[in-house]
C-alpha cells in the first residue's frame, strides 16, 4: 500500500491507520510498514514516534530506508528529526552513500539478529564447521555465501575519520543544503520545492511567462542539460507532480562556490532550453 505524505513529505499516520484498518477488515493480514529517513526525492525524514506506536500496537513490523539519510542522525542541527529511529525493528543504511566509503557496502541493522539467523540459515554438511562458536558464519545472517570483506572499507574510514570527524562532514553537508535552498529562495529565477530536511534540496526553474506543462517539460529537460554542460551534476525527479531538480550535497569537500557554480548552471542551461 502506498501512503499519503504530508505537504513536508512525510509519510500521513492517520492515512496508514486507515490503511491497516482497511486491510485488516478486508481479511487481509498488515504485517510491515516501510517508513523512511530521507526520501529520495526530498530527503524527508519520517516521524518515527507515532509510526512506532502504531506498529506495536497493531503488532507490525516497522522497518526504515535510511539509506540515504540515516547517517544525517550524527548532526545535533537535525538529529531531532529522527526521534523514535531507534524503535525500527530493522534499519537500511548504506555506508556507500553518506559515508563515504567506496561502491558497494551497503548495510541492514536489525534489532534481532537471530531474525536473521532465523530466516537465511542454510548450512550444509559440507560447510558444517564445529569451531565456528555461537555466532556461526556470517553467510548464516543474509542471502550471500562468499561475501567481499566489505566491512573493512567501513571499518577503514570509521577508524580514519572518527565518530567525530564524520559527523563534522555530515553536519556540512547539511548547512551547504540549507544555503543552498536559501539562495534558491532569494533567486527570482528558481523556486525550492520542499523544506531543506536533511542534505537533498528539491527545487526548480520557474520558467516565466511559461503554462504548468511547459514548465515541467523545461525542468523535466533541465538535468540532462545541466550535465552536457560538464561543470555539475544534478539530477531531476517528480514530487507531487511537479518535475524538479534534486540536489544531494554528500560530499563535505563541496564549497559555497560550488552552490553558486551550481544555480549558474542550471540557470544558463534553462535559458539555453527556453531559446
Ligand atoms: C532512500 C534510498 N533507498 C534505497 C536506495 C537504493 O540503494 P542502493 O543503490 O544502495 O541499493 C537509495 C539510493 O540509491 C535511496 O536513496
Amino acid at each position: 500500500r502506498t501512503v499519503a505524505t504530508g505537504p513536508d513529505g512525510r509519510l500521513d499516520t492517520a492515512d496508514l491507520r486507515a490503511a491497516v484498518e482497511r486491510d485488516r477488515a478486508a481479511g487481509l493480514l498488515p504485517f510491515l510498514v516501510v517508513a523512511s529517513a530521507g526520501t529520495v526525492g526530498a530527503g524527508a525524514v519520517d516521524g518515527f514516534g507515532p509510526i512506532a506506536d502504531l506498529c506495536e500496537e497493531q503488532g507490525l513490523w516497522m522497518h526504515v530506508d535510511g539509506a540515504y539519510g540515516a547517517f544525517g542522525r550524527l548532526d545535533p542541527a537535525i538529529a531531532h528529526r529522527y526521534a523514535g529511529l531507534e524503535r525500527a525493528d530493522s534499519l537500511a543504511l548504506d555506508p556507500h552513500k553518506w559515508l563515504g566509503v567506496p561502491v558497494d557496502c551497503g548495510c541492514a541493522l536489525v534489532r534481532d539478529t537471530e531474525e536473521l539467523r532465523g530466516t537465511f540459515s542454510l548450512v550444509p554438511s559440507y560447510l558444517r564447521d564445529e569451531s565456528a562458536g555461537a555466532l556461526g558464519w556470517f553467510s548464516e545472517y543474509g542471502t550471500e555465501q562468499t561475501r567481499p570483506f566489505r566491512a573493512l572499507k567501513v571499518w577503514a574510514t570509521i577508524a580514519h575519520k572518527g565518530r567525530a570527524g564524520l559527523a563534522r562532514d555530515i553536519a556540512r553537508c547539511t548547512a551547504l543544503a540549507r544555503r543552498l535552498g536559501e539562495l534558491v529562495e532569494a533567486d527570482a529565477e528558481l523556486e525550492l520545492l520542499a523544506e531543506v530536511q536533511t542534505s537533498i534540496v528539491a527545487f526548480r526553474h520557474r520558467a516565466p511567462g511559461r503554462d504548468g506543462a511547459a514548465r515541467d517539460a523545461l525542468n523535466r529537460d533541465l538535468p540532462a542539460a545541466v550535465q552536457r554542460r560538464g561543470r555539475v551534476f544534478v539530477t531531476g525527479a517528480r514530487l507531487d507532480r511537479a518535475e524538479l531538480l534534486r540536489a544531494c550535497l554528500l560530499n563535505a569537500a563541496t564549497t559555497e562556490a560550488d552552490l553558486h557554480l551550481l544555480l549558474a548552471e542550471v540557470k544558463a542551461a534553462a535559458r539555453d532550453l527556453l531559446g
